[in-house]
């Protein structure tokens, strides 16, 4: 049985202030909820302050994006050892909009997530595709495509740190989230395909979840769905009362 997980991505949104008041009222709703795992991601920069308003919380924390290299000559990029030393767990990697606004391409997301793994952070792993790609039939091709080259090269013993985030690019930010069902679909093919490239005690264990105009609204029905095991949460993540009442009823 796996476990949901709940991520909230703030994106670049909030300032000093706003982001605590945030993190501490996501605690406040949740801070001591049993059976969902839960996490935000804050901008670099509020990751400590927020690391403190967590403290007392089970409220885990995560960066937006993460570098491969340990350290050196990198001009504003930021290592795993410093996102660890601030106490993050996990870093969400290969994010749509990194992918098609920064230029991220399949090669360097695998070299973040093995980078991750190594340094002891949890990869959210995110892949969809676009609404033209959709479109033209190729959703499967373009997904399967994506999870096969982020996780070229990483093992059996190291693929369950990572979580996979499905995200069809069509549905971020727009308020039209995939239907149950187009989640489902999607959601049942990767992890069809992660029996295919590992085994199936991993695929049965791997967790995925969904992102993409997430709300409360639409949130048991997509959780209710069997292969849906959690939300990476966007807009609705910026209001501690939304985001509470996501994990409040993602609790299966
Ligand atoms: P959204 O974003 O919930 O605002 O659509 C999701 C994401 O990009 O992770």
């Amino acid at each position: 049985m796996r476990k949901p997980f709940l991520a909230g991505n703030w994106k670049m949104n909030m300032d000093a202030a706003s982001a605590v008041a945030l993190a501490k009222g996501v605690v406040a709703e949740v801070g001591q909820v049993d059976g969902v795992d839960v996490a935000v991601c804050p901008p670099f920069v509020y990751l400590q302050s927020v690391a403190a308003a967590l403290s007392s919380s089970n409220v885990a924390l995560g960066a937006q994006d993460v570098f491969h290299q340990p350290n050196g000559a990198f001009t504003g990029e930021i290592s795993c050892t410093m996102l660890k030393d601030v106490s993050c767990s996990y870093a969400i990697i290969g994010h749509s909009e990194r992918r098609h606004i920064i230029g991220e391409t399949d090669a360097l997301i695998n070299k973040k997530i093995h980078a991750a793994i190594a340094g002891g952070l949890l990869p959210i792993f995110c892949v969809g595709e676009l609404l033209e790609e959709r479109q033209g039939g190729k959703t499967d091709q373009v997904v399967a495509d994506q999870v096969k080259k982020g996780l070229e090269g990483v093992c059996e013993e190291r693929i369950l740190a990572v979580t996979i985030a499905y995200e069809p690019v069509w549905a971020i930010g727009t308020g039209v989230n995939a239907t149950p069902q187009q989640a489902q679909e999607v959601h049942a093919m990767i992890r069809g395909l992660i029996a295919k490239m590992y085994n199936k005690t991993i695929a049965d264990a791997i967790r995925i979840q969904y992102g993409g105009s997430a709300k409360p609204a639409n949130t048991a029905e997509l959780m209710s769905q069997p292969d849906v095991d959690g939300l990476l949460i966007g807009g609705a993540s910026l209001k501690a009362a939304d985001f509470g009442a996501m994990i409040k009823a993602s609790m299966k």
